[in-house]
Parts: C-alpha cells; structure tokens; sequence
C-alpha cells in the first residue's frame, strides 16, 4: 500500500476524524485548523468532541508520528500529495450552501500545493464546486476530487474505517485512483465516478434518510388518530429488505448540522435548475410541522386538552443534544421543541448526559441546565424525553414519581418501556402508540 502525505484542512468532526483515521491506516497526515487553541490542545492529543475511540486515535498518530497539527492550511499543504478540504460549508442565504471557507483555503495554498498534488472536497458541497474549485486553483498540475463523507456524529471513527462504500468523483482516472487507493485497507466498495455525480450522492443519500424519517413520524401520527402501534408498523415494514429495518425510528423530528442543511442544500440546487422538487419539500415541511406537533401533545399531557394551555407550567427536558451518542447541538430537534414550549409559555429545567450545567453555549439560553436528571423533574408538571439516551431507561422512576408535582411522562422518542412506568404511577404518552 502506497503511504501518502497528506493534508487535511478543518479539525471539525469530519476532519479531526478524517486525519486521525487515514493516520491510523499508515499515511502521513498532517492537519491545519484556523483555531490556534484547538491546535495547541490537539498537538497534546487533548480532543474535544465526543467521539468514541477518536481521542485513542489521534494519540496514537502522535506517537507513532504520523499525525501532527499545524495553524493555518498554508503550513499543511507543503510537501503534501492530497490535500481534503474538511472545512464549514454552512447553509448560506436563501438555504444555498455557503462556500466563502473553501474559497478562502483554496486562494491561501493555490501556489503553495506541489505540482501533481490532488485537492479533495470532503465538506459538503453543491453539485459544481469541483469545477469551482479548479477555477479558483488555476493550476493545471493539480487535480480536484470530490469525497464525500456518510459518517455519523457519535459513531464517526467506527463508519469511517466500516464504511458501506466509498465514493470518488474526478474527471481524471489517476487522480479518482490515487484517492481511491487511500482507503484500499477497508475492502469498501468504491463508486469511481465523474465529480458531479459524486457531489449530488452525498445530498440525495442524506435528503433520503430525511424523507425516509419524516415518513416514518407522518405514520406515526396516522398511528395516533388511528389507535394502530408504530413499533410493530415499522417492524412490519422493515423485514422487507427494499426498506430495512434501519432509520425507522419515529421522533421529534431530525436535525444535527448535516440534515438541515443538505435537505434544504438540495432544495436551492433544484430550483436553479428549474425543477421544483416537491418531495424534498414535503419532506422539511413534515419535519417542521413535526416538532409543532410534539408541542400539542404536551398540551394535552399536561392540560387534558388540546391546545390547552402552558402557561407557567413547569416543565423537565431529558435530552438536549440532536441525538444519542453526541455533544452537539447544532439544529436539536430537542431544542426546537424546547424554544416552542417557551413560547408557549412553560419554563424548562433541562438534562443531558452530554452536556453541563456549566455550559455556556447560546443555543441552551432559556433553559436552566442541571447535572442531575432527578434535580430536573422536581415540581415538574410533566417530564419531555426529547433525545434517545438509553440511560432515561435506567432511571428510578419511583423516586422522580416522588419529586414531580403531576407523574406525565411524553416520550417523544418512544424511549421508556411503558409497563415500567406505569408501575411507577406515571402516564407514558409515547408516538403513535397506543
Ligand atoms: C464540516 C462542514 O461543516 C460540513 O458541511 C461538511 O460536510 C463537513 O465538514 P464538521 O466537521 O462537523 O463539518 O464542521 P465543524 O465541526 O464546524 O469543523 C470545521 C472546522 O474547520 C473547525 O475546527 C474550524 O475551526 C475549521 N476552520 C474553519 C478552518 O480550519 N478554516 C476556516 O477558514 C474555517
Ligand atoms: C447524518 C447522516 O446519517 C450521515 O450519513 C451524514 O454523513 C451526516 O448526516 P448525523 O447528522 O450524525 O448523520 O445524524 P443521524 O444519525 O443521521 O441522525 C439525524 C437525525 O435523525 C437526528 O436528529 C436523529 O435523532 C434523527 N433520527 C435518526 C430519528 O429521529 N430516527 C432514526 O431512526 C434515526
């Protein structure tokens, strides 16, 4: 297997486990970040996103020294064979994705690559920004590849190195091969394509699991009004290998800084092409709509009626974060809810294992943070699972039956066994069950 120099520019979670993965594969690599903490902190392996097995990772690449962080991508690039671009691509104006970080790296080390050098996109990018990107290169020695990245925030270093497939898209054969070959240890399938094609799969995989999702909750709600049980629905539908099993999980809607983003990334994409892609938007039109409906419900737990009001009320969050398994919470669905409820009137105490009460990030602002999830259910009128922790599961719900003024419980993650609630005195509200 060819060892390669390579630089990865942004140590986000794509590319602090980008960097740290192809290392642990046997590569050079060495990684650029604009944050000049976040660099001093990584160079002593000190890495501060939640991701399981990472931080083992990037010291092990220390130690073995083939993995070092350096300020800045022009400090990276020299001497370097591939260069990935990891770096944000947030939703701009209008939804259209906003590519000013790329540009900015590519005009900093358009000079500085070594003639043959292969730039990768692994950010998510609109379909074009390869081109783009050579453009802005004007280097005809260096080619331009687009590789996407499927992982998920909480499992990210597991699907890096057991990924489903690769996918390299490059108008050059020997560049899409080079880059290719980086990931021959993992036996993945590889889909070698053109950079168009390549950029569109990472947007029509994840505008997929959004719709399959917002499916799923539309039948969840069905369930509702028809007294059906969603839990033996999905069950029923995914034995069918077309569908699958996974991704069946109904809930307050999807978020995380990818879903968002690419779904309504997508939907900009569409329109410039003069086509209105109806289902893309019926897919983020059921997810907002989704996080309303989880408002009603605790309308109608707490008050015993619908649209009755919250006014006052107080309220236990468990769960903030936009999902199990991680400590972000760009887009929470968790939070969207959670602003909703104050709207509405309710003040919230809220708990996740994730975060502190010391935690000083905006999003959380209205929410009084705890450390203790039994601290966050006293006088509560009603407990609102809003994020997937297994670890609700194991809590003693006799003693939060003894701290909560009412004993309600809305899980809107059909997370709890009701059986163990109800034996605990309290009414369980789940998602299209009965
Ligand atoms: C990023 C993009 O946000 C996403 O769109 C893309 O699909 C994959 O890469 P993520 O890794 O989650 O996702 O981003 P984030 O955690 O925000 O990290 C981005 C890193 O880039 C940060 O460490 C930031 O400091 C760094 N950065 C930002 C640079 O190195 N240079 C810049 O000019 C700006
Ligand atoms: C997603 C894609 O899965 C990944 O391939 C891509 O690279 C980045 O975007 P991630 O953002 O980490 O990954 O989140 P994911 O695990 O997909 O969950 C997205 C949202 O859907 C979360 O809010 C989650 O709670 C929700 N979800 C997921 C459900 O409500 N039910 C499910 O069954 C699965």
């Amino acid at each position: 297997m060819f060892v390669r120099r390579i630089a990865v520019v942004g140590t986000g979670y794509v590319g602090l486990t980008t960097g740290a993965c192809l290392a642990s594969l046997g590569h050079h690599v060495v990684c650029a970040d604009v944050d000049a903490e976040k660099i001093k902190r990584l160079s002593n392996g000190e890495v501060d996103i939640l991701e399981p097995g990472l931080a083992d990772l990037v010291a092990g690449g220390l130690a073995a020294g083939r993995l070092s962080f350096v300020l800045g991508a022009a400090a990276a690039v020299e001497g370097s064979e591939v260069m990935f671009l990891c770096v944000p691509t947030p939703m701009g104006v209008g939804g259209v994705a906003d590519l000013s970080v790329v540009e900015s790296v590519l005009e900093e080390v358009a000079t500085l690559l070594p003639a043959g050098a292969v730039v990768v996109n692994k950010s998510t990018v609109p379909v074009g920004t390869a081109q783009r990107t050579a453009e802005l290169l004007e280097r005809d020695d260096i080619a331009v590849v687009s590789n996407p990245e499927f992982l998920r925030e909480g499992s990210a270093v597991h699907d890096f190195l057991h990924p489903d497939r690769i996918v390299v898209g490059c108008d050059t054969q020997d560049a899409a091969e080079k880059v290719a070959a980086l990931y021959a240890r993992l036996g993945a399938p590889t889909v070698l394509t053109d950079a168009a094609s390549a950029e569109l799969v990472k947007y029509a995989a994840n505008c997929f699991l959004a719709m399959k999702l917002s499916y799923v909750n539309a039948v969840a709600e069905l369930c509702d009004r028809l007294g059906a049980d969603i839990s033996d629905v999905t069950e029923g539908m995914g034995y069918d290998k077309r569908i699958g099993q996974a991704f069946l999980q109904p809930g307050p809607g999807w978020g995380g800084s990818c879903l968002p983003k690419d779904t309504s990334a997508m939907l900009q994409l569409a329109d410039a092409a003069d086509f209105e892609f109806r289902l893309i938007r019926a897919t983020i039109d059921t997810n907002n709509r989704q996080r309303q409906r989880m408002v009603e419900k605790v309308r109608l737990a707490v008050t015993g009626k619908r649209g009755g009001s919250l006014s006052k009320v107080r309220l236990g969050i468990l769960g903030l974060t936009f999902k199990a398994g991680t400590d972000d919470l760009r887009d929470s669905p968790a939070l969207a809810v959670s602003a909703l409820l104050r709207q509405a009137g309710a003040k919230l105490t809220g708990y996740d294992p994730a975060l502190r009460s010391s935690d000083t990030r905006a999003d959380l602002d209205g929410i009084t943070v705890v450390d203790d999830p039994y601290r966050a259910a006293e006088g509560v009128e009603a407990l609102v699972v809003l994020t997937e922790w297994p670890e609700f599961r194991g809590l003693d719900w006799g003693k939060l039956a003894g701290v909560v003024s009412r004993p309600v419980v809305v899980d809107t993650r059909n997370l709890l066994d009701p059986d163990v609630l109800r034996r605990a005195g309290f009414e369980w509200n789940g998602l299209g069950r009965p």
